[in-house]
C-alpha cells in the first residue's frame, strides 16, 4: 500500500551550519521514538544537499532537491540538471511548487519536461499543485488542481507514475498561518486521486501518496493526517525547527 510521508522544505533558509544542526536535531529524536513506519525527506537548498546526504546515510532519512532544470545539460548558466542530483544520491525532487509556478513562470508543460528528467535520472518527483484564493473564491478549485495534474503527470506510463507523490498545496495556506480545514484538504485529496484512477486505473491511484501542505503545525498535524485520503505532509516553516518537525513526523 502507498506510504505515509512527512518531507521538510526548507525553501531559502538556513545556512550550512545551521542546516547541520537541525538535522542533528532531527536525528536524535527521531531515534528516540519512531517506528519507522513514515518515509521521511529532508529538502535543502542546492549547495547543502551532498553534506546534508552525507548526515543521514546512517538513517533512514531521505534527501530531495526543490527544483530541477528541464535541461539535460549544456549552457543554462544557474541551472542545476536532474543528472547532477542524482550524482549526489538525491533522492526525490520537487516540482511545480506554488512558488516556482508564480515568483518564476514555471508553466504545466515545463514542469511536465522537469519530471522527464527526473525520472530518467531514477529520482522520485513530488509533484506539487493547489489553487489561489481567487481561484477558490470562483469554485475553480477542483478544476485547476486537475489541469495541472493532467498537464504534469499524464504524459507518464502507469509505471512511471508510480515514482511520484503529489503534493496538494493551496496557495492561500503556504506560509500563511491558515489552513486547509481537514475537510477541506480530504476533499481536494479524494478528487486528485479519482483523476489519477479515472486515468490510471484504481490500483494505481491507490499506490499514489499524496501529501497535504500549507500550515501543517505540530497542533493541526495529526487531524490532517486522520483523513483517509491524506497520505502525509509537505512541510515548510515547521521543519525548520527539530522538535516541531519531528512532532509532526510522530502526528500519524
Ligand atoms: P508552510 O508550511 O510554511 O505553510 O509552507 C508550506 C510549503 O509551501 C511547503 O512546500
Amino acid at each position: 500500500m502507498r506510504k505515509n510521508i512527512v518531507a521538510g522544505n526548507w525553501k531559502m533558509n538556513l545556512t550550512l551550519p545551521e542546516a547541520k544542526d537541525l538535522v542533528e536535531g532531527i536525528k536524535n529524536q527521531l531515534s528516540n521514538n519512531t517506528d519507522g513506519g513514515t518515509e521521511v525527506i529532508l529538502i535543502p537548498p542546492f549547495p547543502f544537499l551532498t553534506e546534508i546526504k552525507n548526515q543521514v546515510v546512517d538513517s533512514a532519512i531521505s534527501v530531495g532537491a526543490q527544483n530541477c532544470s528541464m535541461y539535460k545539460s549544456g549552457a543554462y548558466t544557474g541551472e542545476v540538471a536532474a543528472n547532477m542530483l542524482a550524482s549526489v544520491n538525491t533522492d526525490y525532487a520537487l516540482v511545480g511548487h506554488s512558488e516556482r509556478r508564480e515568483y518564476f513562470n514555471e508553466i504545466n508543460q515545463v514542469l511536465a519536461e522537469k519530471v522527464n528528467r527526473l525520472l530518467e535520472n531514477n529520482i522520485k518527483v513530488i509533484y506539487c499543485c493547489g489553487e489561489s484564493l481567487e481561484e477558490r473564491k470562483e469554485d475553480k478549485h477542483f478544476n485547476v488542481v486537475e489541469t495541472q495534474v493532467e498537464l504534469g503527470l499524464f504524459h507518464l506510463s502507469a509505471d512511471e507514475v508510480k515514482n511520484v507523490v503529489v503534493a496538494y498545496e493551496p496557495v492561500w495556506a503556504i506560509g500563511t498561518g491558515e489552513t486547509a480545514s481537514p475537510e477541506q484538504a480530504q476533499e481536494m485529496h479524494a478528487h486528485i486521486r479519482r483523476v489519477l484512477a479515472a486515468y490510471y486505473g484504481d490500483d494505481v491511484a491507490e499506490e499514489i501518496s499524496i501529501l497535504y501542505g500549507g500550515s501543517v503545525k505540530p497542533a493541526n498535524a495529526q487531524e490532517l493526517f486522520q483523513q483517509t485520503d491524506i497520505d502525509g505532509g509537505l512541510i515548510g516553516g515547521a521543519s525548520l525547527k527539530a522538535e516541531d518537525f519531528v512532532s509532526i513526523i510522530n502526528a500519524f
